[in-house]
């Protein structure tokens, strides 16, 4: 029997009563009704080969190809869509990103024109201690501002830095540069309207190198800390402890996420699909204003 147990934070929703590699339809529905609703998922107690965890990812939509670990290797053998996280050394070369530091707030992929809707995250093997992974929501963070800090920033476009990932790292065949206006990545506006729910959200990205275009640089630093400090609120956030065996699923387009740091000599190795947005207008519709 499928249940949806809601996490009682912002937040979050647990699935239960699911094996993911035999869903029906019908419980498939629940399940992408229950991710629109809650926009993080936790399903634990799965055992999912490479090809499991992608067919399952497939039923949102078509898979986005991995990122580049930031040591140049590519993907999993035979699974390009397959981004391993992971602080693992094997034979002197890391096996997946983000090593055992803290990742800070963010959206995947959000340095790209398109980025992924949809992000699952499987865990293989896991720390003791630490290693949780933070959610906080957007739509929340929207709803947190005051109307005047609304109306400001309606219209406005930020600039999602391309240069570092969440762990601090440089990404793959990228010149470091700490200059957000000239650094690579892409512009996406600042309050959207979510394509499948209708809500309104922030898109936030990821605070390093943010730049609101078109303002003097100390100006945007100082918009972007004044909205991040309402985005991140303890109030609008979900954490969760892993164990080996759970997915979880999240909107990427309405939610950021986070990782505490862990042992550097315990093992973590997480394996994650990105489901592609089903339009090329998806987050970058300007939301509509409202009368
Ligand atoms: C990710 C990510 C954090 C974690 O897979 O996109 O940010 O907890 N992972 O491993
Ligand atoms: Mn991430």
């Amino acid at each position: 029997m499928l249940t949806i147990v809601r996490s009682g934070a912002a937040l979050g929703a647990e699935v239960r009563g699911v094996d993911l590699r035999a869903l029906d339809e019908e419980a498939f529905a629940a399940i992408r009704r229950a991710w629109l609703d809650h926009q993080v998922l936790l399903i634990r107690g799965q055992l999912l080969s490479d090809d499991d965890l992608i067919r399952f990812s497939r039923r949102f939509g078509d898979l986005d190809a991995a990122p580049i670990q930031e040591n140049g290797r590519r993907f999993v053998e035979g699974h390009p869509e397959i981004y391993v996280v992971s602080n693992v050394i094997e034979n002197g070369v890391a096996i997946g990103s983000l090593g055992s530091g803290e990742a800070m707030w963010h959206t995947d992929m959000s340095y790209l024109a398109d980025p992924p809707k949809a992000s699952v995250l499987y865990a293989i093997e896991v720390p003791a201690r630490g290693g949780d992974t933070g959610f906080c929501t957007m739509y929340g963070a929207w709803d947190a501002l005051p109307g005047s800090l609304q109306r400001r920033i309606e219209g406005l476009r930020v600039k999602h830095d391309g240069t570092y990932n969440s762990g601090g790292y440089v990404r793959e065949g990228v010149t470091p540069t700490n200059d957000p206006r000239t650094s690579p990545g892409a512009l996406h506006p600042l309050v959207y309207t979510h394509p499948e729910t209708g809500r309104r959200g922030l898109y936030l990205g990821r605070r390093r190198n943010a730049y609101v275009e078109g303002l003097p640089l100390e100006e945007s630093d100082a918009l972007l800390n004044e909205i991040w400090a309402f985005a991140t609120a303890a109030t609008l956030t979900w954490c969760h402890h892993w164990e080996v065996g759970d997915l979880v699923l999240w909107d990427n387009r309405c939610t950021m996420h986070r990782r505490d740091a862990f042992d550097a000599d315990s093992r973590r190795v997480m394996h994650r699909t990105q489901i592609k947005s089903d339009t090329r207008s998806g987050i970058h519709r300007p939301c509509e204003h409202e009368v």
